[in-house]
């Protein structure tokens, strides 16, 4: 392996560490504990998973979690109206609405009804335009992207007239997390499923961010030897050699890619931690600003 090992489980731990001083700090100014309010509508086993790792961080760091579930017959209304009344209620600093809501409800106009002030996940279309201008700051960023961010820097990449090459144009990842990188002065390609010969592409990237749900997609010669390698992806393919048939890998073929990468994530142990550290993060960050 000549690749340096990008340590997101240890990157994340950092940022939930300083989290939890924070949210001690303001349990001391305050009597109170800096709290976010998951929604979960629908059944579907993955963002059960994902809401349960994010209260349990939000616990671990001395922070409140308010927890709310409607069934998938939930209404346009009724789940709006429950985030208006998350909206109004001061205990509650980050509103998170796990995506995706399920068939026949309109994420857009959920996504528009929360306030933009407790917007955590950062999906607001006022949050998503403002990161999309020149000169604008958004007042909250996505969480993985933004995990995504921290991942480089600590790695030491050098953004300023880089080739940086998003894999994915999703609204969660690769669409923030190539304005991200624009606002850092990379020189920014994002590719798609019509993109032309992707991996000549890819091989011009100095920072390389795959997030497109093809297990080991990016394979050793889409790589710039040197270049930061980014792994967003996680998927699960059958491996006979495990005792429960499956595991988990990324976008990127990592013992292929690892030979020839600068640096690398690991799927699982990579961006994965990162996205609840900047939920925790951006939830924090909203509560020291209604004391400011
Ligand atoms: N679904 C997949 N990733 C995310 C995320 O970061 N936030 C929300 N709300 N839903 C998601």
């Amino acid at each position: 392996m000549t690749a340096t090992l990008i340590d997101g489980t240890a990157i994340a731990a950092k940022v939930r560490a300083q989290v939890a001083t924070d949210a001690a700090a303001y349990f001391a100014a305050t009597g109170k504990k800096p709290g976010l309010a998951t929604v979960l509508v629908g059944d579907n086993a993955g963002s059960q998973s994902y809401v349960k790792s994010k209260r349990k961080a939000c616990a671990e760091a001395g922070m409140e979690s308010f927890g709310f579930e409607l069934p998938k017959t939930a209404t346009q209304d009724e789940v709006e109206s429950l985030v208006a009344r998350l909206n109004a209620d001061p205990e509650v600093h980050g509103i998170l609405v796990q995506l995706p809501l399920p068939e026949g409800l309109n994420e857009e106009s959920v996504l528009n009804k929360i306030s933009i002030d407790k917007d955590v996940d950062g999906f607001h279309p006022v949050n998503i335009g403002r990161l999309s201008m020149k000169g604008r700051q958004p007042l909250f960023v996505p969480c993985t992207p933004a995990g995504c961010m921290v991942l480089l820097e600590e790695a030491g990449a050098q953004f300023k007239g880089a080739n940086a090459v998003v894999l994915g144009r999703s609204n969660i990842v690769g669409l923030p997390a190539a304005m991200l990188l624009l606002h850092r002065d990379c020189t920014v390609t994002i590719c798609h499923s019509r993109t032309k010969d992707l991996a000549a592409v890819c091989r011009e990237a100095d920072i390389l961010i795959a997030a497109v749900g093809r297990p080991q997609m990016v394979k050793r010669d889409w790589v710039k030897p040197g270049a930061y390698v980014i792994d967003v992806g996680i998927n699960r393919i059958a491996d006979a050699t495990k005792k429960s048939g499956s595991r988990l890998v990324g976008d990127v073929d990592f013992d292929d890619v690892k030979e020839v990468a600068g640096a690398i994530t690991p799927v699982p142990g990579g961006v994965g931690p990162m996205t609840i550290a900047m939920l925790m993060r951006n939830t924090m960050r909203s509560a020291q600003a209604k004391l400011a």
